[in-house]
């Protein structure tokens, strides 16, 4: 390789992690988290409301698993490097709702994570069960696509 091929190469090299640190945390996507679950997000409109979908490794039902629409907004869409956004899932094979709050955020080589809490309320069938219907986690998300 010729001078002018290394101080390309160089200068690529030296540029790249100040474009990743400018890069910003886009939701868009294929996501994964620790238990397997994977969710699709599809494009955010302008108000930064989305729509998406979301297949679940794990149930606290014995039904099967259906995949299951989501529906979310972002703040500030288009204007945060690290935004924080939140999105509820609807099962289609269980009564019960889950919240999820979150921030995207992407680090100093452009790799994107998740981090979210979410809360699962489950349908219970007498005001007195009603201590036991909610059930609080942390996960992270990792982009697939
Ligand atoms: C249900 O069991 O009633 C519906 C499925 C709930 C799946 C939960 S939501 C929080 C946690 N994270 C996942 O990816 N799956 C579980």
């Amino acid at each position: 390789m010729g001078t002018l091929g290394c101080c390309l190469l160089l200068a690529l090299a030296l540029l790249e992690p100040r474009h990743a640190a400018s890069r910003k945390c886009d939701l868009q996507g294929l996501w994964r988290n620790e238990l397997g679950s994977n969710m699709t997000v599809l494009a955010l409109n302008t108000a930064g409301t989305f729509s998406g979908s979301y297949h679940t490794a794990v149930a606290a039902t014995n039904k099967q698993i259906l995949v299951s629409p989501l529906q979310g907004v972002q703040q500030h869409p288009g204007a945060k490097r690290q935004p924080t956004f939140g999105f509820t899932v609807h099962w289609q094979f269980s009564d019960s709702t889950t919240a999820f709050v979150g921030q995207c955020f992407v680090d100093h080589r452009g790799k994107e994570t998740l981090e979210t809490t979410w809360l699962l309320r489950e349908e219970v069938p007498s005001l007195k069960d009603t201590w036991k219907a909610t059930r609080v986690g942390t996960s992270t998300f990792t982009r697939v696509k």
